[in-house]
């Protein structure tokens, strides 16, 4: 999709006249019980109830459909299943789709509660996970097993940044096994800088808690299927009870229209403040996918259309307790939260050991206390100069 019509396409998607009713936006249509007028309308819905047809709260209400019809419009799926939160995206994606016996395939540097899920509940299940390298390639073709399921990416890695070659990892996996199901934790990109189903990848998850929402106050998961997986996936997370509110999906949908203009504003804050911490003495590398120094860059140059505002960088040293907090404690406008993807600028540190202890299974060390930084739609050069304003106090101890 063109630039242009990515932009055009944010702010019409999912508006069709039956869900708007007369407004610009899609009603909040709040329901458990959704009523029928006598018993062949009743037959109707239930027939139809996969089908986009009122049936009952948990299958959604037409403010769900919008947003669903919209997010298969932007990520071109067949469908989209909505979801409380990001990780359960994750999760019930994954659980479609496995049994006892099974093997799944997990990115070494996955968010950590996704490896937490597999470390305990599919353990717990019967169902073993092997962990790659996110930089493994074509590589990966030698740990498919016979009973391998899903083949889990995300790109870029949580934390470390990493970016995969996607299209080598993909191909030589479904070259041994046409059947896996390969899913990607595609939140970075707010699912419309990567094309996930583009690249033979059947499901896009998003935490759409991140962008799509854009404001750090409203949790979501969405996962857009292509038709082949659709079905299962839906009526497995159907089965685990899995609904979003309406006024979630309200402000999900609604946090689309600025999602295109946001992210490019995300993008070139970013890139200025990553260029910047390039040319610090404290600062050892910057891992940026847009930058050269980011582990692979290049599949970043080949595969992403444009970079969203969630970054880290290494320091030289390992801070000090004592310089840590001179750092991180007052910075005017970085906060510290867990989250991302609104429109403020985050912060978040972390040791080598800590990210050793989350990467067991991966070869690539930190030596340096790790910076996460959010760039958020602030002046880029108060965001600078709040930065600045940390290494002065980092030196002056
Ligand atoms: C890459 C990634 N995936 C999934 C999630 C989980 O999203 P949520 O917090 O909405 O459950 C997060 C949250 O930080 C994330 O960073």
């Amino acid at each position: 999709m063109s630039e242009k019509s990515l932009a055009t396409a944010l702010v019409h998607a999912g508006r069709k006249k039956r869900y708007t009713q007369g407004a610009v936006n899609p009603v909040v249509q709040r329901a458990s019980s959704l009523v029928f007028d006598c018993l062949a309308d009743k037959k109707h819905a239930t027939m139809n109830r996969a089908k986009g047809e009122l049936f009952y709260g948990r299958r959604g209400t037409l403010t769900h459909f919008a947003l669903q019809d919209a997010m298969c419009e932007l990520e071109g799926g067949a469908g989209c299943y909505l979801y409380p939160c990001g990780a359960a995206a994750v999760t019930n994606s994954i659980l479609s789709f496995v049994q006892t016996g099974d093997h799944i395939l997990m990115t070494g540097a996955a968010y950590e509660p996704t490896q937490d899920f597999c470390n305990i509940i599919l353990q717990k299940m019967g169902i073993a996970t092997t962990y790659y390298d996110p930089m493994i390639g074509e590589d990966i073709a030698r740990l498919v097993q016979p009973n391998s399921k899903v083949l889990f990416l995300e790109s870029p890695s949580s934390l470390t940044m990493e970016v995969p070659d996607i299209p080598a990892i993909v191909k030589a996996v479904r070259k041994v096994n046409p059947e896996i199901v390969i899913m990607i934790d595609n939140t970075w990109g707010g699912g419309v800088l990567f094309k996930a189903l583009e690249h033979d990848i059947d499901i896009s998850i998003q935490a759409g808690t991140k962008y799509l929402v854009g404001h750090s106050d409203v949790m979501i998961g969405t996962a857009v299927s292509n038709a082949r997986c659709w079905d299962k996936l839906r009526e497995h997370s159907y089965l685990m009870g899995q609904m979003v509110d309406a006024d979630s999906a309200y402000t999900t949908a609604r946090g689309l229209r600025t999602l295109g203009i946001r992210l490019k504003q995300h993008e070139e804050n970013s890139i200025k403040v990553a260029q910047w911490l390039a040319q610090q003495p404290e600062v050892k590398a910057v891992y940026h996918p847009a930058l050269p120094s980011c582990p692979g860059h290049v599949f970043f140059q080949q595969d992403f259309l444009g970079a969203s505002g969630l970054f880290s960088f290494e320091l030289k040293q390992k801070l000090t307790q004592q310089q840590l907090e001179a750092f991180m404690d007052h910075f005017e406008l970085f906060t510290m939260a867990y989250s991302w993807g609104g429109f403020e600028s985050l912060i978040l540190c972390n040791q080598p050991e800590e990210i050793a202890k989350i990467r067991p299974n991966i070869s690539r060390k930190l030596e340096g206390t790790l910076i996460r930084i959010h760039v958020g739609l602030e002046d880029v050069d108060d965001l600078i100069e709040d930065l600045n304003a940390g290494f002065r106090r980092l030196n002056a101890i």
